[in-house]
């Protein structure tokens, strides 16, 4: 199969590759498995006091459809607030990246990932800190 150049670019040039400490309060943590590959992504954001989303990192162990997915996620979210960051689709990442149909479902991880990030953020947040230190 003929991958795009926007997916070789993304494959071979990761941006946002690494980690960020998962016990930050400030750290949203979305972990990720592909049921139909079994690949497996990790896709990070660090929010700010104005919950704009400031960086994104992420670690994909799978295809290069899956590799570029979450590259060209952690680029989109970066600027972001939360709520604009949960309105992204997979069909934009698919698009974007000109994926062929069996490569859908690695555009679905990279939106399940963001999406549990940013859940992974909100209920800490909800648990860890009062309304005051929210909008300190
Ligand atoms: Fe998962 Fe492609 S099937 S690596
Ligand atoms: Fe399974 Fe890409 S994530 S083939």
């Amino acid at each position: 199969m003929a991958y795009s150049e926007k997916v070789i670019d993304h494959y071979e040039n990761p941006r946002n590759v690494g980690a960020m400490d998962k016990d930050d309060s400030g750290v949203g943590t979305g972990m990720v498995g592909a049921p139909a590959c079994g690949d497996v992504m990790r896709l990070q954001i660090k929010v700010n006091e104005q919950g704009i989303i400031e960086d994104a990192k992420f670690k994909t162990y799978g295809c290069g459809s899956a590799i570029a997915s979450s590259s060209l996620v952690t680029e989109w979210v970066k600027g972001k607030t939360l709520d604009e960051a949960m309105t992204i689709k997979n069909s934009h990442i698919a698009e974007e990246l000109e994926l062929p149909p069996v490569k859908i479902h690695c555009s679905v991880l990279a939106e399940d990932a963001i999406k549990a990030a940013v859940e992974d953020y909100r209920s800490k947040r909800g648990a860890g800190h009062s309304q005051a230190e929210v909008a300190a």
